[in-house]
Order: structure tokens, then sequence, then C-alpha cells
């Protein structure tokens, strides 16, 4: 009895604790999205934030990504579009400073983190904020 009540409380904690972990990677992730990307995206994702009317290409809303996707969350992909390293859909070479495409920010956040953490520990961190960024825009689809 005892036991089992033992398990139901340790099942009920890991849930509530991965709950909360979920809930501090999505407001982590907000923080992000309104540091690195809502002057493109828009505060609500609408890409209609301020830089928006200066990029060549439009900036597309990121609320709709799931319904484009037969409704389901294309998570791969958006974490390697925010990545940018993998030179996907060029994305990867294209910067606002040359044409006002969408910046690279697994290269931003490297470097940003290098300094601290070294080149590894960055590597994860920058890992650590793109899923972040993922799991926002994956909670905030229309
Ligand atoms: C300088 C403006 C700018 C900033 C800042 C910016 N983006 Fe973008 N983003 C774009 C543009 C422009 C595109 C469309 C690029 C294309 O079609 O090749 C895009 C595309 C995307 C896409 C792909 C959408 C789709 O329909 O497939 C995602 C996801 C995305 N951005 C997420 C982010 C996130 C997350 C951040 C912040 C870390 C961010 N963006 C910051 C300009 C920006």
């Amino acid at each position: 009895m005892l036991i089992k009540k033992l398990i139901t409380s340790a099942a009920v904690l890991a849930t509530v604790s991965l709950m909360s972990g979920i809930a501090i990677a999505e407001s982590a992730g907000h923080a992000e999205y309104m540091g690195s990307c809502a002057v493109c995206h828009g505060d609500g994702a609408l890409g209609d934030g301020p830089l928006s009317k200066y990029m060549t290409l439009e900036v597309p809303e990121l609320t709709t990504l799931a319904k484009a996707n037969g409704g389901e969350f294309p998570m791969l992909r958006v974490i390697q579009v925010i990545d940018g390293r993998g030179g996907l859909r060029g994305h990867g070479d294209a910067r606002p400073d040359s044409g006002g495409n969408m910046p690279v920010w697994g290269d931003r956040f490297a470097a940003q983190e290098t300094e601290m953490a070294g080149v590894y520990g960055a590597e994860l961190l920058v890992r650590g904020r793109i899923l972040a960024l993922a799991q926002y825009l994956e909670s905030i689809q229309n």
C-alpha cells in the first residue's frame, strides 16, 4: 500500500516536473522570441514586426506552421530553419545585411555563448535556445 502510494506520488511528481519543465521551456522560448524574432515576425508572430517592411522577402507569420503542414507542427524543420547552419532553403547564406532574409541564429547564438561556455558547451546552449524557441512556436499554433 505504502509502496503503491509512493509510486503514485513519484509519478505525479514526475508528471508535474515534466510539465513545469515544458512551461519553463515555453516561457524561456517566449523571452528568446521577444528578444530575437519579434522585430521581424511581430510580437504575435503574425509577420508584422517593425523590421518586416524593410525586408526584401515577405516575413512569414509563424502561427500557422502546423496548419500548413497538415495539422502537425513541423518541429524538425522549424529547428533547422531557426538554426540555419545547415544551409537549408537559402536561410543559410542570406542575412538581413545581405538582402533581408532570415538570420542564421545558430551562428549568432554560438558567438554569444562561446566565450562563457567554450565551444562544446556553447553548442549545447545554442541547441537548448533553439529548441526552446521551437517549443514556444509550437505552443502558439492556431
Ligand atoms: C531580420 C528579420 C528576421 C528575424 C529577426 C527573424 N526572422 Fe524568421 N524569417 C525571416 C524571413 C524573411 C523569413 C522567410 C525566409 C524565406 O522564405 O526564405 C523567415 C522565416 C522563418 C521561419 C520559416 C517559416 C516557414 O513558413 O517555414 C521560421 C520558423 C522563422 N523564421 C523563425 C524565426 C525565429 C524563431 C526567429 C528568432 C530567433 C526569427 N525567425 C527571426 C526574417 C526574420
